[in-house]
This record gives C-alpha cells, structure tokens and sequence, in this order.
C-alpha cells in the first residue's frame, strides 16, 4: 500500500488537570499547545468534559484562536456539547462515550446502540463544516456502521491494547501472544476502515513503551496521546524547575 504520513496529535488535557488542582491560572493549555507545536506535533487534541473536571469552555476558546496546525476536541454526542462545538468551531470533533464517575474514557463508542444521537450530531456537525472522527473498540460491525452513519474518520481505541501492556513483570509467552492477537485485530479494523473511505486513527493508553507495534500499522495516520506524554513531561522538566527555583532564592538574598 501507499505509505500514509503519520501524525502526532497531543492531549494537552493533563495540563488543565494540574491547573484545576489550585483553581489558578498555571499551566495554561494554550501555552503548552504552543509548545507542542513549536516541538513538532501535527495538532493538539483535547476533552471537553461535561463535568469540566479539567478543560473549561474559556480554554477551548482559546485554543480554537492559538492552535495553528490541527484542533480535535473530544466530547460526548449531547446537545450541549454540539452546540459549544458549533459555536467554537474546531477542525475535528471525535465523539466518544462518556460517564460521570469514570477517571478516564472506558472504551469505544457503541455506534450501533446511539446510532440515533451519532448521526444527527454527525449531520449538524458536517452542516457546519466540521469533520466527525468516531472513538471505538477494533470491532468490525462498528466500523461498518461508523462508515454508515457518514464519518470521515475512526479512532480505534488502543486502551484494551495497552492494558494488556501494563504489568511488564508478566509478559509471559501467552501473554505475548494475546498483545500479538490485539495487534493482528487493530491492524484488521484498520485495513477496514481503509476499505470503507474512512482515515484511521488511535489513541488511549499509548506509552514511548508500547507505541512501536501500533506505529507500525501503517493504515493509521493519526496517534492521539495525552497521559505519558505529560506525565513524562513533569519528570523530564523537574530537575530544570527546581534549579530555576534555587536560582532564583540565591539571587534574590545574594541582593540583601
Ligand atoms: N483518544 C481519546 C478518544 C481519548 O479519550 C483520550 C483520552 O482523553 C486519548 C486519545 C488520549 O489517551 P491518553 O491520555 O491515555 O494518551
């Protein structure tokens, strides 16, 4: 097959989360975007939740007027969610499920069971000019019926993958071949989505550890990846804030 460029979109969510823990105004989301960007990402990806547990409404504002490449927004096919979508206006809405208590999103979509609400949120989406990426588990009837319901594009959930991925201590030969397994079937869904006109994406639970065999499945275009990134972020930064941080109580008594 052809060879599909990929690209890196980054969850800057985390961002707000740490924001939100003191109510403040640091970290701003617009300002780790820009940093994204300036690193290489191809877009910025983010969730707006319906319990605003870390994006606000003002961020996506925001970020709709700061982000130069590529903005994807994440919500739930509700009527509040649409109507801020149409309102803000980003180049991709993903829907994707949504429930109160969850720490983070569960799992797929089932666009057979809300085929109702999808499409309609689908149709006044496209209305006004946004494209609609569909967030579900590597299910072939899913991805048949999310060719159906008219998106342009599919995430394929890559949590149940990573999961697998999570306990190293115990990556025994069986265990092996299940992630193989999982492979095999993200790499199936994928070259179907292709056959059915949709673009292929990924995402949840993607780590620098377990991305290599999902980056090798060269029908998928696009990786959504939040959490490690982040998380690695904090870590990788933490030894240059803390000098920044002496620097600046030496030099400040050094004055008198
Ligand atoms: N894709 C979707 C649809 C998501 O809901 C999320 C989490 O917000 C991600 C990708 C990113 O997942 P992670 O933060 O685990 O990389």
């Amino acid at each position: 097959m052809a060879t599909i460029m990929s690209r890196l979109n980054v969850n800057i969510d985390h961002i707000a989360t740490i924001r939100q823990a003191r109510r403040t105004n640091e970290p701003n989301p617009v300002s780790a975007a820009v940093i994204c960007e300036l690193a290489g990402a191809d877009g910025i990806t983010t969730h707006l939740r319906s319990d605003r547990r870390h994006i606000q409404d003002y961020d996506l504002i925001a970020l709709k007027q700061a982000v130069i490449t590529h903005l994807n927004v994440e919500m739930a096919a509700t009527d509040e969610m649409i109507e801020i979508a149409l309102s803000v206006k980003p180049d991709v809405v993903t829907l994707v499920p949504e429930s109160p208590q969850e720490v983070t999103t569960e799992g797929g979509l089932d666009v057979i069971t809300h085929r109702k609400a999808v499409k309609n949120a689908i149709a006044r989406l496209n209305d006004h000019g946004i494209f609609v990426s569909l967030f579900i588990d590597p299910d072939p009837r899913q991805i048949r019926e999310a060719s159906k319901l008219g998106a342009f594009q599919i995430e394929i959930c890559t949590g149940n993958y990573a999961q697998m991925n999570e306990t190293p201590g115990d990556l025994t030969v069986r265990k092996t071949k299940e992630i193989g397994k999982e492979v095999d079937r993200i790499r199936g869904v994928a070259r179907t989505a292709l056959r059915e006109g949709l673009k292929v994406a990924a995402g949840h639970g993607l780590t620098y550890r377990n991305v290599g065999p999902i980056a090798r499945i060269l029908e998928i275009e696009e990786y959504n990846i939040g959490h490690n990134i982040i998380a690695r972020a904090a870590l990788v930064g933490l030894d240059r804030a803390v000098r920044e941080m002496l620097e600046a109580i030496r030099f400040s008594r050094a004055l008198g």
